[in-house]
């Protein structure tokens, strides 16, 4: 299974709920990664998408606790419900938010990240892949630049 994250330099993923930093180039690199495939997204992600809707164009499976129906989605109500959810469609991704990484994480063998240099507050992490010894960097795309931002698209790879 794989996932999409943005990273800060910290290593930090948001703040109070929400991505204190956003780039454009990003968005439009999760769309063209996403596209398609089946998401496993938090309940607490999903509220501070546009409209607190599901992403069009992909199966959203949404991790809750709570006895909710959401219009465009799959509700579900653990990880082990998610992953018979995901394992129906060719191409799964988690999105987060932040506990939806952790508990996926050992399901995990390929991680687009996005690496932003800056360092707002965050709250919320993930795991930092360069200190961690069974995960690899593969591919590392230039570094770019949006609104005196520095961002660079990664691919990491489980080793072991
Ligand atoms: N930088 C990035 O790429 C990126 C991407 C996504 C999110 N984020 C950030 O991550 C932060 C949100 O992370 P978060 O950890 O607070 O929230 P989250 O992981 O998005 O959602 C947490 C919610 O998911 C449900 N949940 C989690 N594990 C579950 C399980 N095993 N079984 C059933 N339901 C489960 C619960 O929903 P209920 O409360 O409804 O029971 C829980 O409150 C925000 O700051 C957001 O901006 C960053």
């Amino acid at each position: 299974m794989e996932a999409i994250v943005a990273v800060y330099s910290d290593w930090g993923i948001g703040s109070g709920g929400t991505q204190p930093v956003v780039l454009k180039a990003d968005r439009a690199h999760f769309r063209q990664v996403t596209e398609g495939a089946a998401v496993i997204v938090g309940r607490r992600t999903l509220e501070d998408f546009p409209g607190g809707r599901p992403l069009k164009g992909r199966h959203n499976i949404v991790v809750t606790r709570q006895n909710i129906k959401i219009e465009g989605a799959q509700v579900v109500h653990s990880t082990g419900e998610a992953l018979a959810a995901a394992a129906v469609h060719p191409r799964c991704l988690v999105i987060g938010g932040a506990s939806v990484y952790k508990q996926f994480f050992p399901h995990l063998d390929c991680i687009y990240a996005t690496k932003i240099d800056f360092i707002p507050h965050s709250d919320s992490f993930f795991p930092n892949l360069d200190r961690a010894p069974d995960w690899r960097c593969e591919e590392q795309g230039p570094w770019q630049e949006e609104n005196g931002l520095r961002y660079c698209f990664c691919t990491y790879r489980r080793v072991s």
